[in-house]
């Protein structure tokens, strides 16, 4: 049996206090209040040695640095069938021994016998897998808010969880949503939720993966462009954006400037590179 530890990087304590060397003077309680707020400069460098979680393909990790990273949202979107859920499905069976993943399914599109077969595939127990991934449906936004409320109080509270994965954040939004009438509602909404996702995400060094429809922007009345649903909202929460088209992936936002595209396979052993096709 294999098992499988973190890509790359060295875990990290975010939302902790901080130490600094500061002998300036002032009194206990407002050094302590300033170490609780700032750190150096020099700390959050070192915060940058994230943890990152394998994709399940290595051409998708090395666009991303190494794999998702933690602490922050990668937003994956991408047309019907251009494989966000099995990323999300081979993302879970590459989780590391001993941690867990929250599983929120909006589509109805988990499948539990995907991932033994993944899992299997890979040569990993799949017994211990399926029982560390905790679902959870959602069949409404209220029951996408509910959701998304309690797997975020989870995770403050349960450190082993380390993957939170929502498949879609969009689905319900757009069903209830629709017309121009709600559309600040669903900004508003959207908004929220991606911000306690964003939270979490940050203050328990927990890698959060949501998947997006996309749309084509019209310029003149003439589309011309491929869009991610939920427009700023989305973008701006998000650290990494991939996009999934006809078995190509493109990191179309980053940290770092623009890279080529790579191509995947999806098989027995899920979401892969195509050398293992
Ligand atoms: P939507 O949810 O409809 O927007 O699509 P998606 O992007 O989530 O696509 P998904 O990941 O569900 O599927 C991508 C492709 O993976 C499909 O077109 C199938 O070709 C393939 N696929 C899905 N399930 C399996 C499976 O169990 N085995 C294999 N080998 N391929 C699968
Ligand atoms: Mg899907």
């Amino acid at each position: 049996m294999i098992s499988h530890d973190f890509g790359a990087g060295t875990d990290v304590n975010y939302g902790k206090t901080y130490e600094t060397n500061d002998d300036t003077g002032g009194s206990e309680y407002n050094k302590s209040i300033d170490n609780t707020i700032f750190s150096t400069a020099a700390t959050e460098l070192q915060i940058q040695n994230v943890v990152r979680l394998p994709t399940g393909c290595k051409s998708l990790d090395n666009l991303l640095d190494g794999g998702i990273e933690a602490g922050v949202i990668t937003h994956v979107y991408g047309p019907p069938g251009s494989g966000k859920t099995q990323l999300c499905h081979t993302l879970c069976v590459m989780l590391p021994t001993d941690y867990r993943v929250i599983y929120i399914d909006t589509e109805g599109s988990f499948r539990p016998e995907r991932i033994k077969e993944i899992a299997n595939a890979r040569g990993f127990d799949s017994k211990q897998i399926l029982q560390r991934i905790l679902v959870t449906k959602a069949l409404d936004i209220k029951q996408l808010e509910s959701r998304i409320e309690a797997a975020c109080s989870k995770i403050d509270s349960d450190s082993k969880i380390k993957l939170l994965t929502v498949d879609s954040i969009i689905y319900h939004y757009r069903a209830e949503c629709a017309g121009r009438s709600k559309l600040p509602e669903k900004i508003q909404r959207l908004n929220k939720y991606m911000h306690l996702l964003l939270k979490t995400a940050s203050s328990n060094a927990v890698a959060v993966v949501v998947t997006n429809h996309q749309t084509q922007s019209s310029v003149d009345g003439t589309y011309n462009r491929v869009v991610p649903l939920g427009g700023n909202v989305m973008s701006y929460a998000s650290k990494y954006r991939i996009h999934l088209d006809y078995r190509r992936a493109r990191l179309d936002l980053g940290p770092r400037p623009p890279q080529d595209d790579i191509s995947f396979a999806i098989n027995e052993r899920g979401f892969t590179d195509i050398a293992d096709d």
